[in-house]
């Protein structure tokens, strides 16, 4: 590739407008004083490093990645609890400023890795000089808890370029299990805390 400023540049715009148009979703639940199924918002283009790695690993062709790669523009929507996922996939579900072109659920399946995260790919249109351009982005939408482990789990892969001796690929899954069962604690807390505040209204009336 000669020119990846120029290939990558659409992206940068979609990256930069996704994250604001997402963390408007939170704005607008905070502005009303309810609590937001969205904690906060991360978005970045794929190092193109990173780009030219999978491209040889997954064997992309350099004229198909446009569309075999769907993750160069990438989001992550951060929640507290499990619960809050399913809510924030039906608010990306029924938006207009893009079209959903791939569901994928590691929540209900997670990954043999033990990576958990419910992904959605959208079809999203950049306004250029030369006209409109869509191109792919994928949006990950995860716990605090998901989160955590994905991030170690990925720096630890950068290391051992993913071959982890066996001692850290047991730990690996033990904190996948411990993630897991945080998220769990987290939802019965939650469960208590929302029947608490039934109860309290109930009494005031
Ligand atoms: P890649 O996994 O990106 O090669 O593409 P894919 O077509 O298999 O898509 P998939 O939905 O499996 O993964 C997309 C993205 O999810 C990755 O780029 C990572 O950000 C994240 N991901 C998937 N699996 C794992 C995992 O085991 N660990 C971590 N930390 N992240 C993962
Ligand atoms: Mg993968």
């Amino acid at each position: 590739m000669d020119n990846w400023d120029e290939f990558l540049s659409p992206y940068k715009q979609a990256v930069e407008e996704l994250k604001v148009k997402l963390r408007g979703i939170r704005k607008q639940f905070t502005m009303n004083d309810d609590r937001s199924p969205i904690e906060f918002v991360t978005g970045r283009v794929k190092p193109v490093p990173s780009i030219l790695d999978k491209m040889n690993k997954k064997k992309i062709r350099m004229d198909r990645l446009h569309c075999d790669m769907q993750d160069i523009a990438g989001l992550r929507m951060m929640c507290q609890f499990v619960d809050d996922i399913k809510k924030v996939v039906n608010i990306i579900r029924k938006r207009n400023d893009f079209r959903i072109v791939e569901e994928k659920d590691y929540i209900s399946h997670k990954k043999p890795s033990g990576y958990r995260s419910y992904h959605v790919v959208i079809e999203y249109p950049v306004q250029t000089i030369q006209g409109e351009r869509k191109i792919l982005a994928e949006i990950q939408i995860r716990t605090l808890a998901m989160n955590f482990w994905a991030t170690i789990e990925h720096s630890l892969n950068y290391k051992y370029n993913g071959d982890f001796p066996t001692e850290i690929q047991m730990r690996l899954q033990r904190a996948a299990e411990a993630a897991f069962r945080l998220d769990e604690e987290m939802s019965l807390i939650r469960e208590e805390i929302q029947e608490a505040q039934k109860f309290f209204t109930k009494k005031k009336e």
